[in-house]
């Protein structure tokens, strides 16, 4: 990435810190169907992503594509309604570059969300799955291209994606309002099919319990830049049944609405405690 790139950076950080100076510790990605956990935040800045410079711009129904900046559970928040996904016809790098400039305003834990489909025969539509692990393979690398010293290493270890104490954490607030949470890995994958049932297979042998067309490239760079990074899957659909996975985007939305209430008190209470 080349200095003409990096005062894209700095142009949009420039512009947000006129429009909200205070800066945020927690950044938040709500994903599918997820929008309205807009509602816990006490939003004091709103900021469309179409009117923010160099931001991409959402184009999935279901994403509402704004920028939320306000106060959850007393902590200064940043939070994504809407994010942008590589089946948008995106580049890996403007997937990711909400996730730089969050960091670049001040965020140091950052919270993800997403909809996923279950290949672990045990998880049921509407369970929450807390990732603790993930496989990037079937996605772009968003750090292939020039590395920026200043921001991360050119070879950032990936060996706690997800940081066990927020882990521990969530799974403490589950048990505390008495709610099952599940855990396990995330395969990422591009999109925009669903999976064959053999791809579902597939996913099931390698290792995942939940496929989704998300968050791995995000978490990447908030690795690479030094940022705890959290995320939690909501189940929409079943990849591994005799029957296969029939599943369309809005029995996705209509599932990852009906878990919303679990997740919030999870988020709202993770918060809490960073
Ligand atoms: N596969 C991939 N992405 C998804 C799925 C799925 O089954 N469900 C929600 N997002």
């Amino acid at each position: 990435m080349g200095k003409k790139k990096l005062r894209l950076f700095e142009e949009t950080v420039k512009f947000l810190k006129k429009h909200y100076p205070t800066p945020p510790q927690i950044g938040i990605v709500l994903g599918t169907g997820l929008g309205s956990f807009i509602n816990e935040i006490a939003v004091e800045k709103e900021i469309a992503y179409e009117d923010i410079p160099h931001f991409p711009l959402a184009t999935v129904t279901g994403h509402s594509g704004k920028l939320v900046f306000g106060k959850l559970s007393g902590k200064d928040v940043v939070a994504m309604a809407g994010r942008f996904h590589f089946y948008e016809g995106h580049t890996a790098q403007e997937v990711v570059f909400p996730v730089r400039v969050m960091k670049l305003l001040g965020v140091e834990t950052l919270l993800l969300s997403n909809a996923a489909g279950a290949v672990n025969p045990s998880f049921r539509v509407g369970d929450i799955m807390i990732i603790n692990d993930h496989v990037s393979f079937f996605t772009r690398n968003p750090l292939i291209g020039k590395n920026i010293n200043e921001w991360g290493p050119r070879f950032p270890g990936m060996s706690e994606p997800y940081k066990k104490h927020l882990v521990q954490k969530a799974k403490l607030i589950a048990a505390t309002h008495n709610f099952e949470v599940k855990e396990g890995v995330y395969i990422g994958v591009t999109g925009p099919t669903f999976e064959t049932n053999a791809e579902y297979r597939l996913i099931h042998l390698l290792g995942g319990d939940v496929v989704g067309m998300s968050t791995v490239q995000e978490s990447i760079v908030a690795n690479h830049m030094g940022m705890d990074v959290f995320a939690v899957s909501v189940v929409t659909d079943l990849g591994i049944r005799e029957e296969g996975n029939i599943i369309t985007h809005e029995e996705v939305l209509e599932a990852a609405r009906h878990a919303e209430p679990k997740l919030a008190i999870l988020l709202k209470e993770l918060v809490a405690a960073i």
